[in-house]
């Protein structure tokens, strides 16, 4: 593989030589936030609603955004630049940056910036056309799921479960309801309707989820936002999940049982083809989803906070 470069406060150098002080509060307490922006001949994928997505967790840490949507936008044009691949994943980290270990803020900070890229590997051939194995498991996460927040403990403990299990991804239920797979948002085909659960504070308002309801409703794809059930995920006729390295893949196994059929269903071509124009679209620079622009994400996460103690 070529080599990656980093950027790292400011400085643009080899992956493997960027460094970052001990006492940085990522590394001591998990204490930042992330994306992860794929690249599609050179242009990232809805970067205004990844970059949304950005501004609401480090709010939502009480972490001032050391650069503007325009700084931002030139940091990544230039990160992508430097590397020779035209299909890129950008992995965007911010933290609190260094200060002596005390679980509360440091009065001075100096957010540490780190951006990192690598081709965009997207699921094998075998996984488009089989689908994939999952395994069902108590999300045991904490209630602010919607913070793309670096302390993953949670999210890799579940993924690793289901690894160890030969699965590719874990189904999150809680108390009885779905919410969301380790790194991925699920969504379930249940007689021909496309079933989302809502975007609240237990999931990840994901770009991909955004993506493909958008599709769905251009295409008169029937949708339905609502809480789904476990029974229901049991017995869909189609389950799939979404993400921006998986984009939207069938899944045809749960805890060893076949998902409908036990193929990818006609529902998730469908998807899969609006899925690939939308990304000829994105490549040759006309994105094609009517509402291209608009970004909503985390707009719900915030409508379902309002007014719960959670809030704030
Ligand atoms: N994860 N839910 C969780 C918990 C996630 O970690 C992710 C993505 C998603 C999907 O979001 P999006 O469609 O914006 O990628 C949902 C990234 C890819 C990661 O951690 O590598």
């Amino acid at each position: 593989m070529s080599e990656q470069i980093a950027y790292l406060n400011g400085e643009y150098l080899r992956l493997e030589d960027a460094r970052v002080p001990v006492l940085d509060r990522g590394f001591i307490f998990g204490d930042g936030v992330y994306e992860v922006i794929p690249v599609y001949a050179g242009k990232p994928l809805r970067l205004a609603a990844h970059l949304q997505r950005l501004a609401r967790s480090l709010a939502a840490i009480k972490l001032p955004n050391p650069h503007t949507d325009e700084e931002w936008a030139q940091l990544l044009a230039e990160l992508v630049k430097r590397h020779p691949w035209a299909d890129q994943s950008i992995y965007l980290h911010i933290t609190r940056g260094v200060a002596p270990r005390n679980h509360a803020f440091p009065a001075v900070t100096k957010p540490t910036v780190f951006m990192m890229s690598g081709p965009l590997k997207l699921p094998s051939a075998e996984e488009r056309s089989a689908g994939v194995r999952t395994l069902s498991l108590e999300d045991f996460r904490w209630q602010r799921c919607d913070i793309k927040s670096i302390a993953l403990l949670g999210n890799c403990l579940l993924r690793q479960a289901a690894v160890e299990a030969g699965c590719k991804e874990a189904v999150l239920f809680r108390d009885g309801w779905l919410t969301e797979g380790a790194a991925s948002n699920i969504f379930v085909i249940e007689n021909g309707t496309l079933l989302a659960p809502p975007i609240d504070h237990l999931i990840l308002p994901g770009i991909t989820y955004e993506i493909t309801l958008e599709l769905a409703h251009q295409h008169g794809m029937p949708v339905k936002v609502a809480p789904i059930s476990e029974a229901q995920t049991r017995q869909a006729d189609e389950l799939w999940l979404t993400s921006s390295t998986n984009e939207v893949l069938a899944i045809t196994e749960l805890d060893g049982h076949p998902v409908g059929s036990g193929r990818p269903g006609p529902a998730w071509r469908q998807m899969s083809e609006w899925f690939e124009a939308f990304k000829r679209d994105l490549r040759s620079g006309a994105e094609g989803v009517a509402s291209a622009g608009v970004t909503r994400a985390g707009a719900p996460v915030e409508a379902a906070l309002a007014g719960t103690p959670a809030a704030g």
